[in-house]
């Protein structure tokens, strides 16, 4: 009888979260958004071709709403994270646009990338796993996953990213560009790693899968 009780509470706690949980992401929408404005950079399937470009494939969608709406600037304040290009991109955009694109390349398959660079592979594996003891720096794994599928909500997908794109993003993060880590999780770890293991750890991510 307990058990039965227990059962029927959860059944009704669950049955609470889906009546709160958002309307579905119209995502015919969304695709057409895609077409005629992003497929340009990122590819109609988040499969960017263009290392600048980020692959939006596969990513979590928590996080690609929240960068979305970052890039977005404020009457009179600076958008949380400054990008020119993006910040047009989402000038037009409403809330459920912003959902529906994230759900749309969220729901999108991640083609695998290559690491490039034999010599620097092995240190990169080591920074993304161990993280540098000494300095300091957390294993890129302890937050990003083993695989760099990222976790949801908050942490976001590494894997198969461009090297050039990763690397740019760290040294953005190690300047304090980009600053709409909560936390400053990442410009704690990014402020400690010299360019050579920027550069080691983003060409690891790139062949990661
Ligand atoms: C002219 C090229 C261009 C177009 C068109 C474009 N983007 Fe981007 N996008 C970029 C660049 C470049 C960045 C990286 C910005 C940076 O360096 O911070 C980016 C970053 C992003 C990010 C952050 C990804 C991450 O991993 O943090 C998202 C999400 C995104 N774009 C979504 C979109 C959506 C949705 C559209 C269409 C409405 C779009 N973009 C159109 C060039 C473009
Ligand atoms: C304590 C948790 C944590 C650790 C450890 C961590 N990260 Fe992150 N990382 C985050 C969070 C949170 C974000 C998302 C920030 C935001 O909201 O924009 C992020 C974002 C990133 C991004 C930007 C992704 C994109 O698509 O723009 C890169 C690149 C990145 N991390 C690389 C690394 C690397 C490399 C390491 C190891 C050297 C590492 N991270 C360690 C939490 C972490």
């Amino acid at each position: 009888m307990k058990c039965i009780l227990a059962l029927a509470a959860m059944l009704t706690a669950l049955g609470a979260v889906a009546a709160e949980s958002p309307p579905k992401a119209d995502l015919a929408k969304a695709q057409n958004i895609v077409n005629q404005t992003c497929a340009a950079c990122h590819g109609s399937d988040g499969n960017s071709q263009i290392a600048v470009n980020p692959k939006l494939a596969g990513q979590i969608p928590e996080y690609i709403y929240k960068q979305l709406t970052n890039f977005k600037a404020e009457t009179g304040k600076k958008a949380e994270r400054d990008n020119a290009v993006m910040a047009g991109m989402v000038a037009g955009l409403s809330t459920e646009d912003m959902h529906g694109l994230a759900a749309y390349f969220a729901g999108q398959t991640a083609k695998p990338g290559a690491a490039k660079s034999k010599e620097l592979v092995a240190l990169g594996q080591r920074i993304y796993r161990g993280g540098i003891a000494s300095e300091g720096v957390a294993a890129c794994a302890s937050c990003h996953g083993p695989n760099g599928a990222g976790m949801p909500s908050q942490y976001p997908r590494l894997s198969g990213q461009h090297a050039e794109y990763i690397a740019a993003q760290l040294k953005a993060f190690r300047s304090g560009a980009r600053a709409n880590d909560a936390s400053a999780s990442m410009r704690g770890v990014a402020g400690r790693l010299s360019d050579r293991e920027i550069e080691a750890v983003a060409d690891y991510i790139a062949g990661l899968r």
